[in-house]
């Protein structure tokens, strides 16, 4: 079982382009597992709890319950838009997920894992946390990033992190796999060099904060969101469920030998999930074997800036796929960055990649393909006569081009696998003008050749079809239909083979399924 998951993402806003990269992301590698013949869950969701929600809440007058209820629809409803098919959904809100955190705080209290102090300090408001010294900048102040920072003294619960941290760098030292991209490994073993010694407090007095789960054994306090929100891997997985509750078998889908993904942003590596989740699990009887792999993407910025609502510079996943079409928008957002780096939103650059990969490349050969293949043979395929040299370089391209394409996505790395698709295309529009079908056509002696020509043609999309079907399905399944081949997409990529398409078979009428971007368009969202 492959089980996938994504960050939650808080409710207190609306989802901007850096949440749909990361949906998307994780929607390819969930398809393309499945295309590689896995068992496949992919788990994603909302954050509803915390301060921020509950002071939005009374800001407009509302319940935190009915402004999360709406925030939630902003996160579902582009999901469904971009084409994110997941198969849980996470809501902090649940009740089931609330009695898993219940049942853990318990399970942990009963182990001497928790305990209750005073503290008094430095609070932010903005990140819900007690300051530490280190946290001060040169000039010996809390920097504009704490936002609002008041001092206060109150008692709270604290996880005994301490106890973990010793095993913790002992793992990542012994199992770099679970830290990708490996650069990132050095950073978490930096920061946990920091952080020994110190506890996690996993509480918030109810008197400040009543949006939050209940402890189960001091009613005086609510759970830290954090404490919450990492707990929604596994109690949407069934961790602790009770039977009939309508939630997975945990044993299977996070059995002892095995380690599912956690896609995260680089933001919240360090510390939430790099050190609180794995010492969280490790303190829950969770074998080095089952600690989770945390794929760590990076940020989508806007002209080398961080997106923020205080700048202004918000670009809206939603507006964009109304306006260039959900496809071009999902093929721009795994395109265009590397995985674990960061990358700087370019409209310019969404639009003349779709132009020049999809609409240029891509779309020219299945027009050859198809269109030449309805006019010259009636659209049906005669491959067997003697192959050139042409031909098969062609096909040992196509062959390179899958082995590369499965290398690259097999590493999480969509963008190489889709310029290893494209490296195809290109080799085929060469092929195409060099084989020259239409000049084949004017002499009923070329006609073997030209049907070899047109056959190589037209198996390249269909292989292509397959491929891209991972990162754009409707694309995909358009292209499947006009071949007149619907199952084409639910192969496997083992099944893939020179031959797909079967001697006689017909194709069908060619439609354009990448029409070109008009650059006005563009111009007028500015
Ligand atoms: N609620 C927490 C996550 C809890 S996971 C148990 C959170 N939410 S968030 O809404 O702020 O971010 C959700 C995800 O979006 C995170 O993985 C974050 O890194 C990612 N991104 C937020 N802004 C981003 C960009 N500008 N670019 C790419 N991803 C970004 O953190």
């Amino acid at each position: 079982m492959f089980y996938l998951t994504t960050a939650i993402d808080y409710t207190n806003g609306s989802p901007h382009i850096g949440h749909a990269y990361e949906k998307v992301l994780a929607d390819v590698i969930a398809r393309y597992r499945r295309l590689r013949g896995d068992e496949v869950f992919f788990l994603t969701g909302v954050d509803q709890h915390g301060q921020k929600v509950q002071q939005t809440a009374e800001k407009e007058g509302i319940t935190p319950e009915a402004f999360v209820k709406r925030t939630t629809l902003k996160f579902s409803d582009l999901w469904q838009k971009l084409g994110v098919q997941y198969d849980g959904w996470a809501e902090t809100i649940d009740e089931r997920h609330k009695a898993c955190v219940r049942a853990i705080l318990s399970e942990l209290k009963g182990q001497g894992q928790l305990y209750k102090k005073a503290h008094a300090g430095h609070y932010s408001v903005r990140q819900e946390q007690f300051l530490q010294e280190r946290d001060r900048d040169e000039a010996g102040n809390f920097g504009p990033e704490w936002g609002e920072v008041v001092e206060i003294e109150e008692e709270n619960w604290y996880f005994k992190l301490s106890e973990h941290t010793d095993w913790l760098k002992e793992f990542i030292e012994n199992h770099p796999e679970v830290i990708i991209p490996a650069f990132r490994k050095a950073e978490l073993l930096n920061a946990l060099e920091r952080n020994s010694g110190i506890d996690l407090c996993i509480s918030r007095p109810r008197e400040r904060l009543q949006w939050g789960i209940e402890f189960p054994f001091d009613e005086n306090f609510v759970t830290y969101v954090w404490f919450d929100a990492l707990i929604n891997y596994i109690s949407f997985a069934g961790y602790k469920a009770t039977p009939g509750a309508g939630l997975p078998d945990f044993a299977k889908l996070w059995p002892a030998d095995s380690r599912p993904v956690h896609i995260i942003g680089k933001d919240i590596l360090i510390p939430a999930h790099g050190i609180y989740w794995l010492c969280m699990l490790h303190a829950m009887g969770f074998t080095d074997a089952q600690m989770p792999r945390l794929l760590v993407h990076g940020w989508w910025n806007i002209r080398g800036e961080k997106m923020s609502k205080s700048t202004g510079n918000i670009v809206d996943p939603s507006e964009l796929a109304d306006k260039f079409g959900t496809e071009a928008l999902r093929y721009y957002l795994v395109r265009d960055i590397v995985t674990g780096r960061d990358s700087d939103f370019d409209m310019d650059r969404l639009i003349m990649l779709f132009n020049t990969e999809l609409a240029n490349e891509l779309g020219n050969l299945c027009n050859r393909a198809l269109n030449m293949s309805q006019r010259f043979t009636e659209g049906v395929l005669q491959p067997g006569g003697p192959l050139t040299e042409d031909d098969l370089a062609l096909q040992a391209s196509l062959a390179e081009s899958i082995a590369n394409y499965q290398t690259a996505m097999d590493e999480f790395d969509i963008s190489k696998g889709l310029e290893a698709l494209s490296r195809h295309i290109v080799h085929c529009n060469g092929y195409a003008e060099r084989m020259k079908p239409w000049a084949l056509n004017k002499d009923p002696e070329n006609k073997e050749r030209l049907a070899t020509v047109l056959y190589h043609l037209a198996e390249s999309v269909a292989h292509a079809a397959v491929l891209l079907s991972p990162i754009l399905p409707d694309a995909a399944a358009q292209l499947a239909d006009q071949l007149n081949l619907p199952a084409l997409t639910s192969l496997k990529l083992a099944d893939l083979h020179w031959g797909l398409l079967p001697a006689g078979h017909k194709l069908g009428q060619p439609k354009p399924v990448f029409p070109r971007i008009v650059q006005e368009a563009a111009a007028e969202g500015g």
